[in-house]
């Protein structure tokens, strides 16, 4: 029997790079799973995808996480038609990039964290309340944060405090669920290669690879596969944890060439 066999998985942002790959994982593994991207095209474009890569049934909604009416419509579909739910991804994320301090806007922090924070509290509460409370085996919510959370890099003001948020909500949903049968843990990624990898040169790639003591980003199978890890029964006596892949990012001080 495959480990998600008769399992109804949600994967919110499984339109590109990483959360493609999470969708394939639980799909392959013998899941049920629905995935959203924020609009009509983008979902329409990674369903295409997933079915060139074989994954032809899985389930394509769109839906922008930060618009609740947008997000009772995808479990209106969910709950139409598999009727119960399992696990939720809160993978989609709004990058935040490319904006230095002294030039964001305070309705930029709050768009950043209207999809990475509202987003991920409003989808885990429909999940919790219209599925998990009433199914007797209950269910299972794994965040995607990042390792910028604890060390934060430059001029990414919204989406690390973002992220450093996700840590919080995620221990404090741990808690609160904790009693009623429901785990919450995530997983904090380093580098993973993503399509904005191939537009880097050589060198920077390199370069960045120099930083990662296993002289390695993750590429998004190995996310999907601590992902799964922390929505399996393997993992059923960890809630509230932060899981970092990060090649070892997290625990150097210095990358090897300024170490001296
Ligand atoms: N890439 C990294 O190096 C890295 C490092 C650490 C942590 N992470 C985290 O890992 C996760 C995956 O990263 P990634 O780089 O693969 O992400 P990505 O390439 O930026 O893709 C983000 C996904 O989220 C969706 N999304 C964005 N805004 C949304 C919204 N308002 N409603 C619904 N979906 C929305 C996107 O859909 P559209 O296609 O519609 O835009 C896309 O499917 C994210 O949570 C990210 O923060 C990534």
């Amino acid at each position: 029997m495959k480990r998600f066999q008769d399992k109804v998985v949600l994967v919110t942002g499984g339109s590109r790079n990483t959360g493609l790959d999470i969708v394939e994982k639980f799909y392959r593994e013998g899941a049920t799973v629905y995935m959203c991207g924020s609009s009509e095209d983008s979902t329409t474009k990674g369903a295409a995808i997933l079915a060139e890569r074989g994954c032809t049934g899985v389930h394509s909604i769109p839906c922008n996480v930060a618009d609740l009416e947008q997000v009772k419509h995808l479990f209106d579909v969910i709950e139409k038609e598999a009727g119960r739910l399992d696990i939720l991804v809160n993978n989609a994320a709004h990058q935040g990039i490319g904006k230095p301090f002294v030039e964001m806007a305070p309705e930029y922090v709050m768009e950043v964290l209207g999809v990475n924070v509202r987003g991920g509290f409003q989808v885990t509460q429909q999940a919790v309340n219209r599925f998990f409370l009433k199914q007797s085996d209950r269910g299972v919510v794994v965040f995607l944060s990042s390792n910028t959370a604890q060390r934060a890099i430059r001029n990414r003001t919204a989406y690390c405090a973002s992220k450093g948020a996700i840590n919080s909500m995620v221990r404090s949903l741990a808690l609160d669920l904790a009693p009623l049968g429901i785990r919450v843990n995530a997983c904090a990624p380093g580098y993973i290669y993503t399509e904005r990898w191939d537009a880097l040169s050589e060198e920077v790639k390199t370069r960045r690879r120099m930083n990662c003591p296993l002289r390695k980003e993750a590429s998004g199978k190995d996310i999907a596969n601590v992902v799964a890890f922390l929505a399996s029964s393997e993992s059923s006596n960890m809630t509230g944890e932060i899981v970092t892949c990060d090649a070892g990012c997290s625990c150097q001080h210095m990358p090897e060439d300024v170490d001296f």
